[in-house]
């Protein structure tokens, strides 16, 4: 039944705003001609463009010629942040000089929370372990009116899903599985902070408009199957790369037969193959799932809206609406699967996997069995996870390899509490972890005495499994698979075993095999509260609050803006370095031990471009001054910076290629870089490249590459005309070379009107500043 809304819960903010998303989506109709026929991904996106004429210009029917390229310029309603990435966003957004942030924003504090010996310990040291950071987070989030959910509060993307998702929301997520939330309808985007920081300014986010790729479900869900294996298995057709570009719907009779959670998973495990997002239709699943979360009141809402007849059903796909590809995968047929070791999309079912362990020499045994995190950690996953350990324990047995639960949030956690379900595995001998990432994201302090480098098998029901990332010990072998499985699999702490034909000896020497397992999907008593403390802080900005960052601290450093570009050309600007071969967002920015520093930009700048190639020599990270004294590239940069020359660096193809970072714009942005001449950039970089103001520019030549050299001195010619006339004609380089001799270097751009403004102004943070200012 419907819980009333809780008294602490602004229901408000949290509906998607229906009525004008509908009138969008009339205008995107009037754009495209009223013949074209719309997948959900496309209505909810396109409803969410801010000028749906200009960015649609590409007029066509069935939107063919929009898919893969217009650049939608989106307005999000909503913006969720982890701690980790949360750090730079705000540093970057309180640059801004606004009151408070233009769209509703929470902040969750999960990724900093190790995981050891179990919660009740875990969480007290992680707080003071971090506290300078938490403080900050926490100061940030009251003055601006951002919610903000505790260290225990719960994992990401679990809070959202229980609070914040919505049909037909869209919204950006500071974090890779923020598709989580597409679980109950949503466009949810993972991204960088600086993105972030577009939505919570109020200034259109930019995306290309992805395709569309159609799964359509048939059959039902049976026996051993769970959702996590519809996503396995499509991994391990999609491969990690496959979803690239691609928005994943789902459709079909399946999907009625699906809970919300189990959709979350389906969704949350999209960003393994790359998709843009993964999203499910508003399904019978969805009311309960907001009713028993107390937003009856969306449940009511978004029915209505996707009762309405096609033309302006913001909830349904239009009948005629075509996918780029389709993949159809039959439920009722589906086996489990296990993925792994070291890639999510080498998957394997279950009956074949004990011969694909004697095929590769996989280890026969396994040391842990880890279930929960923000992938799998609902009162479903649970309580069918729990229906095994009541059939193993009643028949006397004990899991052979470490078992831990992780909890999603304190809602879930609360509740199973409430309902025994935790007991229940504690007293199997389960390890029940903090209500946060903990092992999921490396934050596991392993005690079973496995030494790094050493060859062992662990199973998880998350999401990633690249080497290292549980345990730090790149020779762990971890494998994916469903809570259920991994729960059956520990009881035999055997890689080869299968549940459902295999037995295990029982004390009394009887045979024991497990039953399929049962559970429900939604708790019966309703969901418990649980601790009070760690309910979010009201999203009302009170401006009274003085943000805490410690002028002394090592982690936390406010941001000066950046100045303006200058009223006239730039003159003998230095190459600082030519670099060699490729270049990504992890040579320019490495992480590792420098992820401490995230919300430091001078400390952490320590580490751009160290790993970078010098094409001189070969050396990495070894630059030279102009007088032939060595140096590490930051070293110099900061050098030359503090002498009052600025400087450029000359590079290969598809530069800044790898994340969204941002530290891999602002870092050399902050140490005096004015530009990056490359023969080509990755599409993502370079526009981080243009918001911190950086002029990225590729050669007209490419052979001219071979004519500019580090220390030579360089001046553009036509760039501040480009620049002011919003992105009109070319640059040409004039290259002073160290014998006194010049080259001219013709280069290409492609800076919008925007983008020049945002140069102009010295970055994209300084021309909203001023805007605001106005
Ligand atoms: Fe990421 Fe935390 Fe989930 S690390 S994968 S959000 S548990």
């Amino acid at each position: 039944s419907s819980l009333p809304p809780h008294p602490k819960v602004d229901v408000v903010s949290r509906t998607p705003p229906y009525h004008k998303l509908i009138k969008r989506l009339h205008e995107v109709r009037r754009v495209l001609g009223s013949a074209c026929q719309l997948t959900l991904a496309e209505k909810i996106l396109y409803s969410h463009i801010e000028h749906p004429e200009e960015s649609l210009l590409t007029n066509t029917r069935n939107g063919a010629n929009i898919r893969g390229t217009a650049n939608l310029k989106l307005k999000p309603d909503r913006v969720a942040m982890q701690d980790a990435s949360a750090q730079m966003a705000l540093l970057q957004f309180m640059s801004c000089g606004l009151p408070s942030t233009a769209v509703p924003a929470s902040i969750h504090c999960d990724h900093m929370i190790v995981g050891e010996k179990g919660a009740d310990t875990d969480l007290p040291a992680s707080i003071a372990g971090n506290k300078e950071v938490f403080d900050f987070l926490e100061s940030a989030a009251k003055k601006y009116g951002i919610e903000f959910w505790p260290p225990g509060a719960g994992i990401i993307h679990q809070t959202v899903l229980e609070n914040y998702s919505a049909p037909g929301l869209m919204m950006l997520g500071t974090d890779s599985h923020t598709p989580n939330a597409g679980g109950l309808g949503a466009i949810a985007i993972g991204v960088g902070g600086a993105d972030a920081v577009d939505a919570l300014v109020d200034a259109p986010w930019e995306l290309k408009a992805p395709k569309i790729l159609g799964v359509r479900l048939e059959g039902e869900l049976n026996g051993w199957a769970s959702p996590k294996d519809v996503i396995l298995k499509l991994a391990g057709q999609l491969t990690v790369r496959g979803g690239t570009g691609f928005i994943i719907e789902y459709f079909g009779p399946g999907v009625d037969t699906l809970s919300c959670t189990g959709m979350a998973t389906i969704c949350n495990m999209g960003a393994e193959v790359g998709a843009t997002t993964s999203l499910f239709p508003f399904s019978s699943s969805h009311v309960p799932y907001l009713e028993a979360t107390h937003r009856g009141q969306i449940a009511q809402a978004a029915a209505a809206v996707a009762s309405a007849p096609s033309a302006q059903n913001l909830l349904q796909a239009d009948p005629e609406a075509e996918f780029d590809d389709i993949i159809t995968i039959n439920l009722s047929t589906l086996e489990p699967h296990i993925n792994g070791p070291f890639t999510p999309d080498f998957s394997t079912p279950l009956s074949k996997f004990s011969s694909v362990v004697e095929q590769n020499n996989w280890p026969k045994t396994f040391g842990a069995g880890l279930i929960g995190s923000c992938t799998n950690s609902s009162y479903q996953d649970m309580t069918r996870a729990e229906d095994l350990v009541k059939q193993a324990s009643d028949a006397g047995l004990t899991p052979k390899a470490s078992f831990f639960i992780t909890p999603g949030s304190e809602q879930i956690r609360a509740t199973l509490e409430r309902d025994s379900t935790l007991s229940t595995f504690s007293s199997a001998g389960g390890t029940v972890l903090a209500n946060a990432c903990g092992p999921c994201i490396g934050q596991w302090k392993r005690t079973d005495g496995v030494e790094k480098g050493e060859s062992n098998a662990i199973f998880t029901s998350y999401n990633r499994n690249f080497r290292g990332r549980n345990d730090g010990n790149p020779a762990t072998m971890n494998f994916l698979a469903s809570p259920e499985l991994v729960t059956a699999l520990s009881y035999a702490g055997s890689t080869t075993f299968n549940p459902l034909t295999d037995t295990i000896p029982t004390p009394s020497g009887t045979p024991f095999r497990f039953s399929p397992p049962k559970g429900s999907d939604l708790p019966t008593a309703g969901f418990a509260e649980g601790n009070p403390e760690f309910l979010p802080t009201p999203g009302i900005p009170d401006p009274s609050v003085e943000v805490k960052v410690d002028p002394s601290s090592t982690r936390l450093a406010l941001l000066d803006p950046f100045p303006r570009f200058p009223e006239t050309e730039l003159t003998d600007i230095r190459v600082l370095y030519k670099v060699k071969g490729q270049c990504t967002t992890d040579t320019i920015s490495a992480a590792g031990p420098w992820l401490k520093y995230k919300g430091h930009l001078p400390n952490i700048s320590e580490n751009t471009l160290i790993g970078a190639v010098n094409a001189a020599t070969g050396e990495v990270n070894v630059a030279y001054d102009v007088d032939g004294k060595k140096s590490g590239i930051p070293q110099l940069a900061k050098q030359w910076r503090d002498e009052g020359v600025e400087w450029l660096v000359v590079a290969e193809h598809n530069y800044g290629e790898g994340s969204a970072r941002e530290h891999a714009a602002l870092q050399p942005r902050y140490l005096g870089g004015r530009i990056i001449l490359a023969k080509s950039f990755a599409r993502i970089h370079e526009t981080n490249l243009k918001k911190q103001g950086v002029v990225p520019l590729t050669f007209a030549n490419e052979s001219d590459y071979d004519l500019i050299d580090a220390c030579d001195e360089v001046s553009t010619v036509g760039l501040l005309d480009v620049l002011r006339s919003g992105g009109k004609g070319d640059v040409e380089l004039v290259v002073k070379k160290r014998d006194g001799t010049e080259v001219r270097v013709k280069t290409r751009h492609t800076l919008s009107e925007d983008q020049c403004g945002f140069v102009l102004a010295g970055s994209a943070l300084n021309l909203l500043a001023m805007r605001g200012k106005e």
